[in-house]
């Protein structure tokens, strides 16, 4: 099967990355992921891309496979992912066309899958065992510095660090619970970041994400409410410079065999029972 070492999974409005690309279909042991991955070759590095959605945008936030699209990509032999995603901003200086590279995140959603550790017997018959991945610092260290710095290189100044707020969606906020996020301190609110982030951190990939601000969330100070074509339209006004942000921070990441964050040792000392993919 073809490989790639860097996976790019594309939210709302981002349905496309390389041309040249390789369809893959992947199949895991927790079905299909959102769509087909598409490998292809940037700056000498080999890239897989997932669009979340998949494409036409068919899968809700709440619906994603997020389990499959992840053991999807490390299949494939991906182990540091970038994951951009559209926001809403909770604070009124984080307007439409802000970048923000959070360092947290607050998990709001009900219904999801967050975990491999679940003791559900796979298709192969190995049981995965109890464990309990560290998540204090959800973010790749080096991933976040990386993207910054393809931000600013595109002279897009981007808000280094912030609390990524995870909701279960399909719907936006209530007002209250808008101001209640951003009274909390938290700096956007999406609804794919979380299990995404997590899993990531439950097979060893470096994840960073890179939160395009789309709206203003109802509770931010001027905000009217959101709407989705409100957030496909900024996401498509901005798909161009992000677009060149991925390129820079994907020619930037390290090599997969000089990886010298902690994310590749997040489950270092347990015994997992089954073998990763
Ligand atoms: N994605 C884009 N804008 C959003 C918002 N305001 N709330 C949740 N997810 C979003």
């Amino acid at each position: 099967m073809a490989n790639a070492e860097i996976g790019v999974i594309g939210g709302s409005g981002f349905y496309s990355f390389l041309e040249d690309v390789t369809e893959v279909t992947v199949d895991t042991p927790y079905g299909p992921p959102s769509d087909s991955l598409y490998l292809g070759e940037l700056a000498g590095r080999t890239v897989a891309f997932l669009p979340r959605h998949g494409r036409g945008h068919t899968v809700p936030p709440h619906k994603i496979n997020y389990r499959a699209n992840l053991w999807a990509l490390r299949s494939v032999g991906v182990r540091q992912v970038l994951g951009p995603c559209a926001v809403g901003g909770l604070r009124s200086d984080y307007g439409p066309g802000t970048l923000l590279v959070p360092d947290q995140l607050v998990d709001r959603t009900k219904s999801r899958a967050q975990t491999y550790f679940d003791g559900e017997p796979l298709p192969d018959g190995s049981v995965p065992n109890v464990v309990h991945a560290g998540f204090a610092d959800p973010y790749c260290p080096v991933g976040r510095e990386v993207a910054l710095a393809a931000a600013r290189g595109r002279e897009w100044e981007p808000v280094d660090g912030g609390t990524m707020v995870v909701i279960e969606g399909p719907r936006f906020s209530t007002r209250a619970e808008s101001r209640w996020h951003a009274a909390a301190g938290w700096s956007v609110v999406g609804m794919t970041g979380h299990p995404e982030a997590v899993l990531a951190r439950e097979l060893g990939l470096c994840y960073t994400s890179m939160a395009l601000v789309t709206d203003l969330d109802a509770g931010a100070e001027v905000g009217e409410g959101v709407s989705h074509a409100e957030v496909l339209k900024v996401f498509g006004e901005n798909i161009g410079r992000l677009r060149e942000v991925l390129f820079d921070a994907v020619s930037a990441l390290p090599e997969t065999g000089s990886r010298s964050c902690p994310c590749g040792h997040a489950l270092d000392g347990w015994d997992l029972g089954f073998e990763l993919p």
